[in-house]
């Protein structure tokens, strides 16, 4: 068997210069029933949401619930089902460690520290990943480099060590309007928070609207540094 690294070098030699729709589905007919898409309900989730219903309807997606997310998200969750004839996965922390963290620091503990804040990502996010993994061996995930200063170095195809499984980032390299034709070309739904100054969405206390030119991701936990803003799900390429 191919090593990792010599196999990640080798498929994003592979893929230099293709659609995502084409990389989607080398992959997605290469690891049948081992691949997923997460998706958190954004506007790249949205267009690779559209992407994967096109090529085959029966690819696990799957939304991590942390229990915070805003009305509009859990609205689209329901529009996108009816809208592409899916099912998503709703994956829901482990209650009894919501309860323990909270009791002990406090209903809004992320407002306190960048500690505070990383633990109650990992008990509503890590772990119920964690969860959706069992049985994969690729991710697809909607990250874009020039999201931000943690996502420069990220590649096409990458090993990700934390969860022993390639992660696939087909959008990687398309700016924020390929984006937003594509949604617009293909009628595809999407969260109305982006119309309202949102342009990235995660937990609703850990959100705020952008000014129009700031960073996109400048309303995300938009009280820490931009160099500390992963939830760790995303951990920083080497
Ligand atoms: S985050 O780490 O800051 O939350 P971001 O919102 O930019 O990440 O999303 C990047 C990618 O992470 C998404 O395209 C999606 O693949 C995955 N992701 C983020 N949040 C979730 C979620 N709640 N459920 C499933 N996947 C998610
Ligand atoms: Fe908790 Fe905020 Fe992380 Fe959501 S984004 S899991 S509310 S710290």
């Amino acid at each position: 068997m191919m090593k990792n690294e010599e196999l990640i070098s080798t498929l994003n030699a592979k893929f230099e210069g293709s659609t995502p729709e084409e990389v989607i589905k080398w992959f997605i007919g290469s690891y049948k029933g081992k691949i997923a898409l997460s998706s958190s309900l954004g506007a790249e989730d949205q267009v690779l949401t559209d992407m994967v219903a096109r090529i085959d309807k029966d690819v696990k997606i799957f939304t991590l619930d942390t229990g915070r997310l805003f009305y509009e998200t859990y609205d689209l969750i329901e529009k996108t089902s009816l809208r592409y004839k899916i099912k998503m996965a709703i994956y829901f922390p482990n209650p009894s460690r919501v309860e323990e963290m909270v009791n002990k620091k406090g209903i809004n503990l992320f407002y306190e520290s960048v500690e505070n804040r990383k633990e109650c990502c990992h008990i509503r996010k890590i772990e119920p990943l964690r969860r959706a993994f069992a049985d994969l061996d690729v991710w697809i995930c909607g990250l874009r480099r020039d999201q931000s200063v943690t996502r420069h170095s990220n590649q096409l195809v990458e090993w990700d060590e934390a969860n022993g499984l390639i992660k696939l980032n087909p959008l990687i390299e398309w700016a924020e309007q390929q984006v937003w034709d594509y949604i617009k070309t293909n009628g595809v739904p999407y969260n109305v928070l982006h119309d309202k100054g949102f342009p990235s969405i995660g937990c609703q206390p850990c959100t705020r609207a952008v000014m129009p030119g700031e960073d996109v991701r400048a309303g995300r936990w938009w009280w820490e540094n931009p160099e500390s803003k992963e939830c760790g799900l995303h951990n920083r390429a080497k």
